[in-house]
């Protein structure tokens, strides 16, 4: 039996019910599969890594060993809500690692997006064999590999990072219960397990994280200012009933300044600039229209409350002819 394939006559998980069904069964089959030998997860705090998370600590309980890497490219508050959902909340076993710096050093002068993104990657590998090989005794590996990866991966759309990317040395059989679901039954399963919402229903976040959102070669001080801007964007929109609603939407700070003036004096400061859009396959996307009186709130806000910007600026191009993310 092809165990990648999803049964033909497997019902949709949409409701509590069906999701804890697959939630007792999947519990049966880890501790089959795993019996009392741990488990090693990479938990980027993401939906599908915490709703994994989740499971296997119901399962397993201490038997998972759960990493969260910190590359210094998450938003504002996702390391600490990763810690307190999964340490003080669920009592996992948390191994944090704060690799900030050490990303950032390495990306420092690079402005090609594509070798941005391959330094991160293969830094990101580094680290968490690095955790791994500190650790004794460890033959599995959990992962949040969900259906349309397969799928993508069997079209050969893209080589996704949860198939078959395993670094050669690290010889361990997987555990991957959400391999057969689509996003929308994951989030329920992640409700049905008390996951908090704005962990469950989160928008996308690309793994380089904040990384794509300053385009250029990535300075600290430009960085804090994405960090601070999107921080700002995510609470208006929460505030705004515009979380859930639009499909994704984030701030870039570009790498060039421009001339403004603050009580009477000149500045010289970066931009943020405001990207909101819909789109249902990230394919093509279309501009959210976003309130204009909402949009000068934020405005005002990110200049008075974001120190090192003097402009605000929203992108109303779609996909095409613009991608969703800078680079
Ligand atoms: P683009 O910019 O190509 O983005 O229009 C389409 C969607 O993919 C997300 N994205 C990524 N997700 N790793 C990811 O996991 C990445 O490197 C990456 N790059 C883009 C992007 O946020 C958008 O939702």
């Amino acid at each position: 039996m092809d165990t990648n394939k999803r049964p033909d006559d497997m019902a949709r998980i949409t409701t509590p019910e069906l999701a804890q069904a697959f939630i007792d069964e999947q519990i049966k089959d880890i501790r089959e599969q795993v019996k009392d030998g741990k488990v090693l997860l990479a938990l980027s705090g993401g939906v599908d890594s915490s709703v994994v998370a989740a499971l296997l600590i119901k399962a397993i309980g201490k038997n998972l060993v759960c990493v969260h890497v910190n590359h210094g490219f998450l938003r504002k508050g996702e390391p600490e809500q990763v810690i307190e959902v999964f340490r003080n909340q669920m009592d996992a076993n948390l191994i944090y690692v704060d690799a900030a710096d050490r990303f950032i050093d390495k990306v420092a002068g690079v402005t090609d997006p594509e070798q941005k993104r391959h330094i991160i990657g293969e830094e990101f590998i580094k680290v968490f064999d690095e955790e791994a090989s500190k650790l004794e005794g460890i033959h599995f590996l959990g992962q949040g590999t969900i259906y349309p990866d397969i799928l993508e991966s069997e079209k050969g759309i893209k080589a996704h990072h949860n198939v078959g990317g395993l670094p050669e040395t690290m010889q361990m059989e997987l555990v991957e219960p959400v391999k057969l679901l689509y996003k929308d039954e994951v989030r329920v399963v992640g409700k049905a397990l008390g996951l908090p919402d704005n962990m469950v229903f989160r928008q996308p976040f690309p793994g380089p994280g904040l990384a794509v959102r300053c385009p250029g070669a990535i300075t600290r001080d430009r960085l804090e200012l994405v960090r601070e801007s999107d921080a700002i964007l995510r609470e208006e929109f929460a505030k705004n009933g515009l979380e859930g609603k639009v499909w994704q939407y984030f701030t870039v700070v570009p790498d060039f300044k421009s001339t403004g003036i603050k009580d009477g004096e000149r500045t010289f400061e970066y931009p943020v600039i405001i990207r909101a859009v819909n789109t249902t396959d990230a394919i093509t996307a279309t501009v959210e229209d976003v309130p204009f009186a909402l949009l000068q709130h934020i405005t005002k806000r990110i200049t008075t409350e974001v120190n090192g910007v003097n402009r605000v600026l929203f992108d109303l191009t779609p996909k095409p002819s613009a991608t969703i993310e800078y680079e």
